[in-house]
C-alpha cells in the first residue's frame, strides 16, 4: 500500500528533484496535493512553481494549494541568491495552465488530516514550516493524527547554511519549527548533517542528463545552477541535494540512519535564531521528539534517484 502524503513545499530546485521523486514512485508513495509556502522565493513563485514540477512530469491533475506568504512572527527572508529570480533558475520552462486550487494550504491540510484515517498521513516539508505549524495552531486535534512528519531542516555538526548558526528552513521560520518540534508528532529530521553527503558531483548530474529526456534535463540544468553558490562557500566538487533526502527516506529508509533525540528550536536569540539545538550526545534528559538524521549511503541515494527519474 502506497503511504498518503502531502507536499509542503518552497521550489526552489531541490524542492522540484523532490517532488519529481515523489511522482516516480507510486509503489510507496500517494500525493495527495502540494502546499506552497513562502520561502527559497516568495509564495507567488513558489504556488507557480509547484505546478511548473507538475506540469513538467505530466501531472496536471494533481492538487495545489497556495499557503503562508510570510512567517508567523518573523519578516520573510527568501534565497534568490541561491536559486535565482525565479526560484527554478536553470532551465526555461513554460508558465503552468493547470489551476491552482481555490482552498487555502492549511485548510487543504487541516481537512485531509481530518477526514482520513488516524496515522494514515504524512507530512513532507521542504520549506519554512510556516503552514504546518498554522495548520496544528488551527486544529490542534489533527496533530495526533498524523502519521509522522518529515521534514528537511536544520543542522548540528554542519551548523547553518543562512547564518552561521541556523539551516534555511528552519531560520525563515522559526516559531513555526518551535510548534511542529514541539507538537508531539512523529518527527524525522534531515538536518544538513546528512544533506551535505549527497553531493551533485558532475558524474551524478551527468548520468542524470544521460537519461536522456526533458526531465532528466531539466533535473541537470536545475542542479548545473542550483549548486554554483554552495560549491563557491564549501570549495565541494557539489552541492548538497537536500529536498529530496526527504522523499528517498520513504522510498528506502535503509540507506539512511540516525538516531532519536532531543531538538528544540532557538528563537530568543538574534545571533541564534533558528538554531537547533540538537542532544545528539544525550547530555540532557530532554524528551527524545524527532529521529534526527546523521549519514546516508549517497551512492544508493543517487542510484535509486536516478533510476526513478528516468521512469517519468
Ligand atoms: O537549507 C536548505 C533548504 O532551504 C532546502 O529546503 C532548500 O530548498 C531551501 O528551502
Ligand atoms: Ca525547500
Amino acid at each position: 500500500m502506497p503511504r498518503k502524503i502531502i507536499i509542503d513545499t518552497d521550489p526552489g530546485q531541490d524542492d522540484a528533484v523532490a517532488i519529481l521523486l515523489a511522482f516516480a514512485s507510486p509503489e510507496e508513495i500517494e500525493v495527495l496535493g502540494i502546499t506552497a509556502v513562502a520561502g527559497n522565493v516568495p509564495l507567488a513563485l513558489t504556488q507557480k512553481n509547484a505546478r511548473i514540477v507538475c506540469e513538467l512530469a505530466g501531472r496536471r491533475e494533481m492538487k495545489v494549494f497556495a499557503g503562508c506568504d510570510k512567517p508567523l512572527v518573523q519578516k520573510l527572508v527568501t534565497a534568490e541568491h541561491v536559486h535565482g529570480k525565479t526560484g527554478l533558475d536553470g532551465i526555461a520552462l513554460p508558465d503552468p495552465t493547470m489551476p491552482l486550487q481555490e482552498s487555502h494550504a492549511v485548510d487543504f491540510i487541516v481537512e485531509t488530516l481530518r477526514q482520513e484515517m488516524p496515522g494514515t498521513i504524512t507530512l513532507c516539508a521542504l520549506g519554512p514550516l510556516t503552514n504546518l505549524a498554522t495548520a496544528f495552531r488551527t486544529a490542534p486535534e489533527i496533530v495526533g493524527k498524523v502519521r509522522e512528519i518529515v521534514l528537511m531542516g536544520g543542522a548540528y555538526f554542519e551548523v547553518g547554511n543562512i547564518t552561521p548558526a541556523a539551516e534555511f528552513n528552519i531560520y525563515v521560520d522559526p516559531e513555526a519549527a518551535e510548534i511542529v518540534f514541539k507538537s508531539g508528532a512523529p518527527l524525522t529530521v534531515m538536518p544538513l548533517d546528512v544533506t551535505h553527503k549527497v553531493l551533485t558531483t558532475r558524474p551524478r548530474i551527468e548520468a542524470m542528463r544521460d537519461i536522456g529526456t526533458e526531465i532528466g534535463h531539466a533535473v541537470a540544468e536545475w542542479t548545473d545552477f542550483f549548486e554554483r553558490f554552495d560549491m563557491e562557500k564549501y570549495g565541494s566538487e557539489g552541492a548538497p541535494l537536500h529536498d529530496p533526502c526527504v522523499i528517498a527516506h520513504l522510498i528506502r529508509p535503509g540507506l539512511f540512519s540516525g538516531r532519536h533525540i532531543n531538538v528544540e528550536i532557538e528563537t530568543g536569540s538574534p545571533l541564534t535564531r533558528g538554531m537547533t539545538v540538537a542532544d545528539w550526545w544525550g547530555i540532557t534528559d530532554r524528551p527524545k521528539n524527532a529521529l534526527f538524521i546523521g549519514d546516508v549511503k549517497s551512492e544508493g541515494f543517487y542510484d535509486m534517484l536516478t533510476g526513478r527519474l528516468a521512469r517519468l
